[in-house]
């Protein structure tokens, strides 16, 4: 006979023939079974060989267990030719994307049907405000998310770090709305910071990647972002994903509410339609940036900076160098640089500028200018065709 329990970390059970698995997550269970229950918190599994899984609640209350069919596939485990998962994941991102907007995003006409929205509009459409807690790359993601459902559904919204929500005995009151952002609806300060908010009875919104994970079984509501399983510790197309889903739930919200306008919701989603093509062909540069990488291998501080949606873009490269190569790197709004940093430019710490053809273009320039003035070393990623002298 074997005992299982369940109290704040996750656990699985996958019944094969004639034999039973426990784990903290479904990967390692797939090859054998894509049966699997998920027991709650403070529940507790008996298993033995000939007979049935047993469930009971801390209080010996017996439970049915609700078996489930898992999605996953054991060739989505695999590397796929690539050298890690992290690069497999990174060149997934167009077809991952595409099935994360697949049933979503329609064109002709024009029109996003997000079911966790569509589900739960009328709680969104009364919001007086929205907050987003994540962590790491989630809580980048969520950033994004503040910018677009700010501008297109004029929701005042505010990013907590679910560490700092969890513990600082924040304002939450019944109607507001708490969404959750995590790739794999696990991480303990996520979960703990929405159980905290759901107690105070707010509205609770899962946006994660795994299917019956913790975060969203405790969520009212939610969208999974649908890209497969991301094995990769630092997230890639999960986090794109997080956001393409920000984005369709913000238009969905702003046309509900009027508040975006027929012509700006159509012209956004043929964009969203077009991204995965073009992420193809980003992907396609992978040899010149590889090439270009190696130049830069002297640095030990990099900065990346950005304005508007890219200021969170910014924050989240600065992440990945750090993660990924162990150079620090810390992430700025681009017209920050002369409060105080500007003064560490040289042509020892490279500067990232994401500076697309965008409204404030013409001020990132500037902010360029600012630091070639000082010898910096810049990298601008920039709009296709874009011959500024400034920018190379
Ligand atoms: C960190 C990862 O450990 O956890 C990040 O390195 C990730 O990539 C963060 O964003 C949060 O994880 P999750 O699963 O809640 O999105």
């Amino acid at each position: 006979m074997l005992v299982a329990a369940r109290k704040g970390s996750p656990l699985v059970v996958g019944i094969g023939k004639d034999e039973y698995f426990l784990a903290s997550d479904a990967t390692p269970i797939v090859e054998f079974t894509s049966r699997v229950v998920y027991p709650d918190d403070e529940e507790i599994v008996v298993l033995e060989r000939g007979r049935e899984i047993r469930i009971k609640t801390i209080s010996n209350v017996e439970k049915t267990p609700e078996i489930k069919k898992l999605e996953l596939t054991l060739n989505q485990l695999e590397k796929g030719g690539y050298p890690h998962f992290m690069l497999k994941e990174i060149f997934e991102q167009p077809v991952a994307l595409a099935n994360s907007m697949k049933g979503r995003v329609h064109v002709n006409p024009e029109k996003i049907t997000l079911a966790g929205f569509q589900e739960n509009r009328d709680k969104f459409l009364a919001a007086g405000r929205i907050i987003i807690t994540a962590c790491g790359t989630s809580w980048h993601a969520g950033l994004i998310g503040m910018y677009a459902i700010e501008e297109f559904a004029r929701i005042p919204v505010e990013v907590e770090y679910s560490s700092e929500f969890r513990y600082r005995k924040p304002v939450v009151a019944p109607g507001d709305i708490v969404i959750a952002i995590s790739q794999s609806g696990e991480t303990a300060d996520t979960l703990a910071a929405i159980e905290m908010a759901k107690a105070a009875g707010a509205f609770i919104f899962g946006i994660c990647n795994v299917v019956g994970a913790s975060i969203p079984r405790c969520a009212h509501g939610g969208c999974y972002t649908h890209v497969g399983p991301e094995i990769g510790v630092a997230s890639t197309k999960a986090f794109t994903a997080q956001v393409t889903v920000l984005i369709m739930l913000a238009l969905s919200i702003g046309r509900e509410k009027g508040t975006l306008s027929a012509e700006k919701y159509a012209r956004i989603i043929r964009e969203l339609q077009d991204v995965p093509e073009k992420m193809s062909g980003i992907l396609a540069k992978n040899d010149m940036i590889s090439r270009f990488a190696k130049t830069f291998t002297y640095a030990h501080n990099f900065i990346y900076l950005g304005r508007g949606y890219n200021f969170p873009i910014a924050l989240e490269g600065a992440l990945k160098l750090k993660e990924i190569s162990y150079i620090h790197a810390e992430g700025y709004p681009a017209a920050e640089m002369k409060h105080g940093p500007i003064a560490l430019i040289s042509n020892e710490m490279p500067v990232v500028v994401i500076a697309p053809q965008s409204g404030t273009y013409e001020k990132v320039v500037s902010n360029i200018q600012e630091i070639k003035a000082r010898k910096g070393r810049i990298i601008s990623v920039v709009t296709e065709g874009d011959t500024c002298p400034i920018m190379s």
